[in-house]
């Protein structure tokens, strides 16, 4: 039984994996990608962003996100859908001027209304805000060009219209890395999904984005703690980008170090109390975004560049068959 098969026995509603567009025209990618009893839920890893889906002001092109969606829900495979707002990859259009405030609301707007109407019957969850808080010590929202132009209100400003052109029932997630300890910046996204609550702005799950590195990643205790932060608030979780990097060269021993965190994690979302599924940021070595980002780490996924599965996804497997 793939892992979506034993996670779903389990007690989850998927197992998924993040798709690229760049290795579309690989055929063992694709037959691992869109194998249901694997995978059962798939995210666009860079498709549905911003800069890919509304390249021109106002014209708006779904080529890249549907290249994952539309074949995925072929199968019968779950979508989150990945994202309406962040910093990163934006087109040049929007970030090149400069914008009043309620020109920016309705730019704002406009994509969520356009990006969620094609996607409306294909989404289960939507990552609404990415990212929106600093790394530092105290957590402060991130300077980027939301926060400047439109103020801390962009936030609830896309969850509003996120709800207002989504599908009813579709689940808006604020979604970030760095937050799967309880710390300052978990703490400060608990305090904006709490005060988005008391003053009954939609959102429904907070996205655990779990990237984590061997020797350095968060225990299950931490890890279930964080869970429990979010669900006492009455929102659910997700691992929405679960990869575990490696520091170079690779050896058997840190790949079982790595399908050692990959299972705690597993598990931790298993024991939470609304942790709905868990996401891998791709599950193939050679399209893991971590290389690029961080020279020197690497080999974060479950199957490795020979489409073997690791250690990793065995640790994942025995795991779920556990329960
Ligand atoms: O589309 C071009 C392609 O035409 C070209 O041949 C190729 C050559 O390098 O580049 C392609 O664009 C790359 C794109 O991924 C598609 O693969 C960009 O250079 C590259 O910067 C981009 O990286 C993505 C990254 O977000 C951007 O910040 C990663 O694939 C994607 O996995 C990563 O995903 C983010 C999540 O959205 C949010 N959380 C963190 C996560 C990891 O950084």
């Amino acid at each position: 039984s793939g892992l979506d098969v034993l996670a779903k026995r389990a007690g989850l509603k998927y197992f998924g994996t993040a798709i690229d567009n760049v290795v579309l025209d690989n055929p063992t990618y694709i037959s691992i990608a869109h194998n249901r009893s694997e995978f059962g839920q798939v995210t666009p890893s860079n498709g549905q962003k911003w800069m890919y889906i509304e390249p021109v002001q106002n014209k708006f092109n779904f080529t890249l996100g549907d290249q994952i969606t539309v074949p995925a829900k072929k199968k019968g495979q779950l979508r989150r859908c990945h994202n309406f707002v962040w910093h990163n990859q934006l087109p040049d259009w929007l970030t090149g001027r400069n914008w009043t405030k309620p020109e920016l609301v309705k730019v704002l707007e406009n994509h969520i209304k356009h990006e969620a109407k094609h996607y409306y019957n294909d989404c289960i969850a939507w990552d609404v805000v990415n990212e929106a808080f600093e790394d530092d010590a105290v957590a402060s929202l991130r300077k980027d060009i939301w926060l400047d132009v439109i103020g801390k209100e962009y936030i609830e400003l896309a969850f509003k219209f996120a709800r207002k052109y989504t599908k009813p029932g579709t689940k808006l997630y604020y979604n970030d890395y760095a937050i799967e300890r309880v710390n300052n910046k978990s703490r400060a996204v608990a305090a904006l999904v709490k005060d988005f609550k008391k003053r009954h702005i939609p959102i429904d799950g907070v996205g655990l984005q779990a990237h984590y590195t061997v020797g350095r990643a968060p225990s299950y205790d931490e890890q279930l703690a964080t869970h429990k932060l979010f669900s006492d608030l009455g929102v659910e979780t997700a691992l929405t980008e679960l990869d575990v990097r490696i520091q170079l060269p690779d050896n058997a021993t840190l790949q079982a170090q790595q399908g050692a965190v990959y299972a705690n994690s597993t598990k931790a979302c298993l024991d939470a109390d609304d942790c709905v599924g868990i996401t891998v940021w791709d599950f193939w070595d050679p399209v893991s975004w971590v290389p690029s980002t961080f020279p020197g780490f690497g080999n974060a996924d479950i199957w490795d560049a020979n489409f073997t599965k690791k250690p990793a996804y065995y640790a994942i497997s025995d795991l779920l068959r556990s329960y």
